[in-house]
């Protein structure tokens, strides 16, 4: 198994996604465990972009609950109505927001998160089993770029957790 993620010190988040993607895949692809996987794919990204807070909230029963994460200490329970991470949850899509105080119903974690991403992970009954949060200290933080960089790495995560189930 690789011991370390190599990327290239560049501010084009397209060339990094490019270039950590493979990685992931590979490192994941080596074992079965979801747990696992999702621990050392936030690893990864929290490693190569340096976001305040990267991780994945588990849909457990009628809740998402924290799972693999790297960053401060989080909330560990989300209802499916409320914060950016249910809205992905229930909405089925990703949801960038520029400024959390703009969101209605944001949850806090952290007063230092300025601006999140959330990306729906897909299984393969077509459900949501997961969401994946990434949280900036940086207004305005996310674009496209990252909307379709997570995605691809959520895709990658999907289809292992496809083929282990
Ligand atoms: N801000 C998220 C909650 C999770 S933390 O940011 C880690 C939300 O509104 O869903």
């Amino acid at each position: 198994m690789a011991e370390s993620v190599a990327f290239s010190k560049t501010n084009d988040r397209r060339v990094i996604y490019a270039e950590i993607a493979p990685q992931i895949e590979s490192l994941i692809g080596a074992e079965t465990d979801l747990i696992a996987n999702l621990a050392n794919a936030a690893a990864v990204l929290k490693e190569a972009f340096g976001f305040f807070w990267v991780g994945f909230y588990l849909k457990k029963g009628e809740q998402l609950v924290l799972g693999p994460f790297q960053g401060t200490l989080a909330c560990t329970r989300i209802d499916f109505d409320k914060g950016v991470c249910g809205h992905a949850y229930t909405t089925r899509e990703t949801v960038i927001v520029p400024d959390v105080e703009e969101f209605p119903g944001h949850i806090a974690c952290s007063s230092a998160s300025k601006s999140e991403i959330v990306v729906p992970l897909f299984g393969r009954n077509g459900e949501v089993f997961a969401v994946l949060d990434v949280d900036s200290d940086v207004l305005n933080d996310f674009s496209e770029v990252d909307a379709e960089g997570l995605r691809k790495i959520c895709e990658i995560i999907e289809n292992r957790a496809a083929n282990v189930a």
